[in-house]
C-alpha cells in the first residue's frame, strides 16, 4: 500500500487492491501524481475492492466487496459496485463511538 496513509481503526479485508499511478508508468508528469488512496479512521473497505489513485475513503466509510472505487468516498456512506457508488448510510450500531 505505498504512498497510501491508514488512519486508526480501519478494516482491510482480503485481496484488496490500491493502485497509486493513473499515467502506469508513462509521461513524466506522473512522477509528481503518484499517490495512493488515503483510508480515513474506521473506514471498512470489503474483499476484492479496487481503490483508485489519490481516492479519499472518509471516515467509516464502508466499501462493499468487489467495488471499483472512483472518486471519494464521504464519510459513513456505504458504496458498491463499478463505478463504486452511495447506496446507504452505514447503520448507527456500527459505528466506532456505539461498539
Ligand atoms: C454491501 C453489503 C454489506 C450488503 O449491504 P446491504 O445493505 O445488506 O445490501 P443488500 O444485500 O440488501 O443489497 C442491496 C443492493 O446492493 C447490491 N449489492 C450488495 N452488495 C454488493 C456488492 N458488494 N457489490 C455490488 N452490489 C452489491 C445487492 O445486489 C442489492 O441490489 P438490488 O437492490 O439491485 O437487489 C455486502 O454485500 C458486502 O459487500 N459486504 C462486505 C463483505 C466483506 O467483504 N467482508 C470482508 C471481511 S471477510
Amino acid at each position: 500500500m505505498a504512498y497510501s496513509p491508514l488512519e486508526d481503526d480501519v478494516f482491510i479485508a482480503p485481496c484488496v487492491v490500491t493502485t497509486n499511478d493513473n499515467f502506469m508508468g508513462r509521461t513524466e508528469r506522473r512522477r509528481e501524481q503518484i499517490k495512493g488512496p488515503t483510508i480515513r479512521r474506521g473506514a471498512r473497505i470489503g474483499g476484492g475492492a479496487i481503490i483508485c489513485p489519490a481516492v479519499e475513503i472518509g471516515e467509516e466509510a464502508f466499501v462493499g466487496a468487489g467495488a471499483v472505487v472512483t472518486k471519494d468516498v464521504p464519510a459513513r456512506m456505504l458504496v458498491v459496485g463499478n463505478p463504486a457508488r452511495v447506496i446507504r448510510a452505514v447503520n448507527e450500531d456500527e459505528l466506532l463511538e456505539n461498539q
